[in-house]
């Protein structure tokens, strides 16, 4: 299951991302927001990153305008690791290298056809499992 989020200016790429998802059978919770003028990223970063915590989702996908508010906010929850992506290379290298969990993207950076291109490659790549990554990653959540 993946947990969708959004501030008001990533409402219309989460729209796509939602028919991507939904045209290649792939389950998802849409945490928010719906179509509003004004809204705050960290409230809708706090229910994806908690749904992720709970294991009611697997992984995450944030957008707000840069997606770095939102992946800051994601960020700052023990276990979560968001990461801003705006090309396929760091799409694909956060998975095999960090493990990322949540997937940030800024809806005014790029446009919606590469921002499908950077999901599906975050969605269909596996953890590498090396164990310097697993060392690395453990070493996150230590104070
Ligand atoms: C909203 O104007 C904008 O600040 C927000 O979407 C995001 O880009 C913050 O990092």
């Amino acid at each position: 299951m993946i947990a969708i989020g959004n501030d008001h200016t990533g409402y219309a790429l989460k729209k796509a991302i939602i028919e991507y998802l939904e045209a290649n059978h792939i389950e998802y919770k849409d945490f928010g927001c719906g179509e509003v003028t004004t809204s705050d990223y960290p409230e809708f970063a706090k229910k994806v990153g908690k749904a992720i915590q709970s294991k009611e989702c697997e992984k995450g996908i944030l957008i707000c305008g840069t997606g770095i508010g939102i992946s800051i906010a994601a960020n700052k929850m023990k276990g979560i690791r968001a990461a801003l992506c705006h090309d396929c290379f760091s799409a694909e290298a956060t998975r095999l290298h960090n493990d990322a969990n949540v997937l940030a993207i800024g809806a005014r950076v790029v446009g919606v056809g590469h921002a499908l291109k950077i999901v599906d490659t975050f969605l269909n790549t596996d953890f590498s499992k090396d164990d310097r990554h697993i060392r690395r990653i453990q070493m996150l959540e230590e104070e």
